[in-house]
């Protein structure tokens, strides 16, 4: 190689090395903070503030105290991974709320240790906390950092001020008061949904600063996208905003870019008009998603953020004859109401179960959902974008006070982009809709929405006042109602222009498996024969939307059970029987009603009830309902034909048939044609177990998890829907157990632990990966002398979710007052009077003193050590201690430095109570001595 190829070669490869180092700092990185959390369920009282020194200290910046300490000892609290739900973890109690689905609640604590390098100073950090049941305080290394008044919003909290770096750890501390209740539903206890810590430039895209939403306009599609800049530098910044957006193909088919200038500690906004030629459209069967990619750019080399968001090309309109139309083709609004809880999990709810209960419901017919009554998990949102089904976004709480109004603007601003939503609800059921104020309070809290997003129409879920003369349906823009069968024409007589919806109907109840009410043990056959006193059966609820064009659609009360609200009955239910499926989502009747109803592209058709009806059932009449969307069907019992009937749409087909154990089978017919086939069959006594997971594979990240339905089987291998044996669960591999259901709405078995019976045929158990486990999960069911179910689920490699390492908590002693200098040598355990809090200066560690002449400094603090050092003493860990010194324990001189170098130490210390700790320095001139390092408390034997 000659000279000159060698060094091009080198510069090449020098070039090669710097360019992937640009590229492999990453510009902003969101990192998981839900593993390693400590908790304890209860409450901890702070300490009673006695004393002018405590009373001064402790309303200190940072001088948080009790639990919400830095230096609290948490080591005997338990170690748990968020998503948490503490409530569904507690025995069912009938002391509790019913509506909370008789769990206790109350109140608990959470706290977590991290790291942050030193490398990572100047960056601007924020703390993102999504969803905490109910109330919560934050402290952040002692500072109380903020509150969230409402379990249903985020929080976001810059921690860029606050942080320490290097060897100090970061303590989060979060005080969760469940107590607090916003719903009469169940609401989980703790913090349920993600956190994260986002670094970011000091330059950067504030979280939820983006709204590139497309919109059509004369033809033409536009995103007319908005950008929020915030500088947390020390100077003025310009920066080009430059918006690419991405087809699902990776082809950039539209950019556009803009220039901005953000002051120090100010925000900006950019504004950038995008075209996009001819899109593809997101569409319920196809919804294609676009990709937004926002750079701040100070030059091409040099970029400050990059976001990426997603966005679709839909239009929607709602209007007053003819109800919704979803891109200009109208759409009947099959849409279910749904809280957020599920089996086994409670609201701890994976992102993976998302994805399931979406599924279940296109399953289903339905789509669209109501987010009832609150807004969802950010994760749902995306994976109703990416699955196609339309959502109705609902604001938690009515109140225009200040607080308040900041939730409604934040569920707006962080939703705006995501095409599925297509409805704001600002309300469910207020007693204040038939009132002035009621109207007022909604005129302003629309108008807030408005602000954010005028592509949207709002709503408001209205069950009563809506013919007084100043009510809310004239201050939305689409009038939602619940329960109002029986008004639905005189209100759109009397309001012809008005865009009308049904935002909550029918109100069905069953109980899954069920086919005889017995109300001495709180069961409801699923005939569809009942409903609550001020709703309508499932079939009664749906014609009367069918049968009216101009009302957009329904919203089922509900697609899933759910806990609590257990009506028409009270303990010892403990959740409803108002879903078209159980808690689980397996399907009742209600499920193939709305299938039959909703469904074109398929061919339904379903039989209930089961067929094992005990001997003295013989040649008694049952009551045999078929599901189906065909034009005719033929039922035989036994090969012998009990009937043909014209398929009813609305009310199905029933017949009554002498009982006989057997084979009961419909067909279905669509224009004289065979198009479906349905059995059911007597079966025999459980002979095994059969698990069936709901996914191939399972991703090994540790987050993915996945439903494992449990089944009997009889000897032929028939499931029996009637079997509800007892069954213990085996988990080997790389996964775990996270809960399990079996939609009994009146079980009170636990839902964690490896121990469930069947209910009517059917059990559930979720299952999560293990972060990097490399081994096939096996579950095993097992039960009596049936012959075991086993299935083997292979973990994909995924890479893992990138996260901040929970740090074991140690004692940090970050906070020390420090003397002043003294020429001759002072007394290192001198009083300081309790109520002077001048003479001596807070100092923390890391920062070395030095002064002109020779002399000496005292630096002291008292701590409380742990428990087990109160009993057995410690021992003192101190980093890079510089100049030569003394180091005294409640007056016992326990160490003497004799070298004026930086050294680390260790100093036992004798079992106290209190430690009041002394160390003496000594600052030759103009030398820089003191606490170099961290200070930590060990436990005794440990360096
Ligand atoms: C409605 C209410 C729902 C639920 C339902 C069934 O009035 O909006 O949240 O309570 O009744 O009882």
């Amino acid at each position: 190689m000659d000279r000159t190829t060698y060094l091009f070669k080198l510069f090449f490869c020098i070039f090669l090395a710097s360019s992937f180092s640009i590229s492999a700092q990453p510009v902003r990185e969101k990192l998981s903070l839900d593993k390693g959390w400590r908790f304890f369920q209860g409450d901890i009282p702070f300490p009673k503030v006695l004393g002018h020194s405590m009373s001064y200290h402790s309303s200190k910046a940072g001088a948080a105290l009790g639990p919400a300490a830095i230096n609290f000892d948490d080591r005997g609290w338990k170690t748990v991974n968020l998503p948490h739900d503490w409530a569904v973890e507690n025995p069912f109690d009938s002391l509790e709320n019913l509506s909370q689905g008789f769990r206790k609640r109350g109140i608990g604590w959470y706290r977590r240790s991290f790291r942050m390098e030193e490398s990572e100073r100047g960056k601007n950090i924020e703390l993102q906390l999504d969803g905490i049941a109910t109330n919560s305080t934050i402290w952040v290394n002692g500072h109380e950092v903020g509150h969230n008044w409402s379990g249903y919003t985020s929080i976001y909290i810059d921690l860029s001020s606050l942080l320490l770096y290097g060897d100090n750890l970061n303590t989060i501390a979060v005080r969760v008061d469940a107590e607090k209740h916003e719903g009469w539903w169940y609401e989980g206890a703790g913090i349920y949904r993600h956190t994260w810590l986002v670094k970011r430039n000091p330059l950067h895209v504030i979280t939820d600063g983006i709204y590139a939403h497309p919109v059509k306009m004369d033809n033409k599609w536009v995103i007319p996208a908005e950008v929020t800049v915030e500088n947390r530098g020390k100077n003025s910044e310009q920066s080009s905003v430059k918006i690419d957006v991405i087809h699902p193909s990776g082809k950039v088919v539209a950019s556009g870019k803009t220039n901005i200038s953000v002051d120090a500690l100010k925000r900006s906004v950019a504004k950038i008009n995008l075209e996009v030629d001819k899109p593809e459209l997101w569409t319920l069967e196809n919804p294609v998603l676009y990709q937004v990619r926002t750079r701040l750019e100070a030059s091409a080399n040099n970029i400050s953020d990059e976001v990426i968001t997603r966005c679709g090309f839909r239009t929607i309109e709602f209007t007053s004859d003819s109800g919704f139309f979803l891109n200009g083709k109208h759409v009947k609004i099959k849409g279910v109401c749904n809280h957020q809880d599920h089996a086994g999990v409670g609201v701890a709810v994976p992102d993976a179960l998302w994805a399931f209960r979406i599924k279940r419901l296109k399953d289903m017919g339905a789509n669209a959902y109501r987010c009832a009554h609150n807004p969802p998990a950010a994760e749902f949102l995306d994976a109703c974008d990416s699955l196609g089904l339309l959502v109705m976004n609902e604001n938690r709480n009515f109140n225009i006070g200040e607080d308040y109004i900041r939730q409604l603007e934040w569920m707006v601003r962080r939703d705006r982009n995501h095409p599925s939503i297509i409805l704001w609800s600002v309300f469910n059921e207020e007693p204040m809709q038939g009132t002035e104020n009621g109207y007022e309070m909604v005129r302003l809290m629309t108008s807030k929405v408005k602000n954010l997003d005028t592509t949207r129409p709002v709503t408001a879920a209205m069950n009563g006042g809506l013919f007084t003369p100043i009510n809310v349906s004239q201050a939305v823009d689409v009038v939602g109602f619940n329960y109002q069968m029986g008004s639905y024409d005189k209100f759109h007589e009397a309001n012809p222009n008005m865009k009308l919806t049904s935002s909550e109907d029918g109100c069905g109840l069953m109980t899954r498996g069920e086919y005889v009410t017995d109300p001495t043990r709180n069961i409801i056959d699923q005939y569809d024969s009942q409903s609550a006193a001020w709703g309508a059966t499932h079939r009664e609820a749906w014609k009367a939307i069918h049968q009216r064009p101009w009302l957009a659609g329904c919203f089922l009360w509900t697609g899933f059970d759910y806990r609590g609200e257990p009506t028409p009955y009270v303990w010892p239910s403990v959740s409803t029987f108002f879903g078209a499926m159980d808690v689980c989502g397996f399907p009742k009747t209600a499920f193939w009603i709305h299938q039959a109803q909703w469904r074109e592209d398929i061919n339904v058709l379903q039989l209930v009830p089961h067929w094992n009806w005990p001997k003295d059932s013989i040649g008694k009449k049952i009551k045999v309902m078929c599901l189906s969307n065909a034009d005719s069907v033929t039922l035989y019992l036994n090969k012998k034909l009990i009937g043909g009937q014209k398929a009813d749409y609305y009310e199905m087909n029933t017949w009554m048939v002498p009982y006989q154990p057997g084979r009961l089978e419909a067909f279905g017919f669509k224009k004289g044609k065979k198009i479906s086939h349905f059995v059911v069959e007597t079966t025999g006594e459980p002979a095994s177990l059969r698990l069936l997971p709901d996914r191939k594979t399972i991703d090994n990240n540790g987050w993915d998890a996945m439903p494992v339905t449990v089944e009997a089987l009889d000897s032929k291998g028939r499931h029996i829907s009637t079997a509800n044996v007892d069954i213990t669960f085996e988990i080997k591999g790389s996964g775990k157990i996270i809960g399990h259901g079996n939609g009994n709405p009146n079980s009170h078995e636990p839902e964690k632990g490896n121990r469930r019976s069947l209910f009517n045929g059917l059990a559930q158990v979720i299952v999560q990966s293990e972060e990097g486990g490399n081994d096939p999960i096996v579950l095993i069911a097992r039960s009596g002398r049936l012959k075991a179910g086993e299935v083997v689920i292979p973990v994909k490699q995924v890479p893992a979710v990138k996260s901040i390492a929970a740090e074991v908590p140690n004692f940090q002693l970050q906070d020390w007052q420090v003397s002043p200098f003294s020429v001759v040598k002072p007394n290192p355990n001198q009083n300081v009077a309790l109520n002077d809090m001048n003479t001596w200066t807070s100092i923390k560690t890391g920062v070395l003193r030095q002064h002109e002449s020779s002399g000496y400094f005292i630096y002291r603090t008292n701590f409380e050590p742990y428990q087990s050092q109160k009993a057995e003493g410690g021992v003192l860990s101190i980093k890079r201690l510089t100049g030569k010194a003394e180091v005294w324990v409640n007056g016992q001189l326990l160490a003497n430095k004799e070298s004026h170098t930086t050294e680390d130490l260790a100093i036992p210390f004798p079992a106290s109570e209190n430690v009041n700790l002394n160390i003496l320095i000594e600052a030759p001139e103009g030398k820089k001595v003191g606490l170099g390092g961290v200070v930590t408390v060990l436990p005794k034997n440990q360096k």
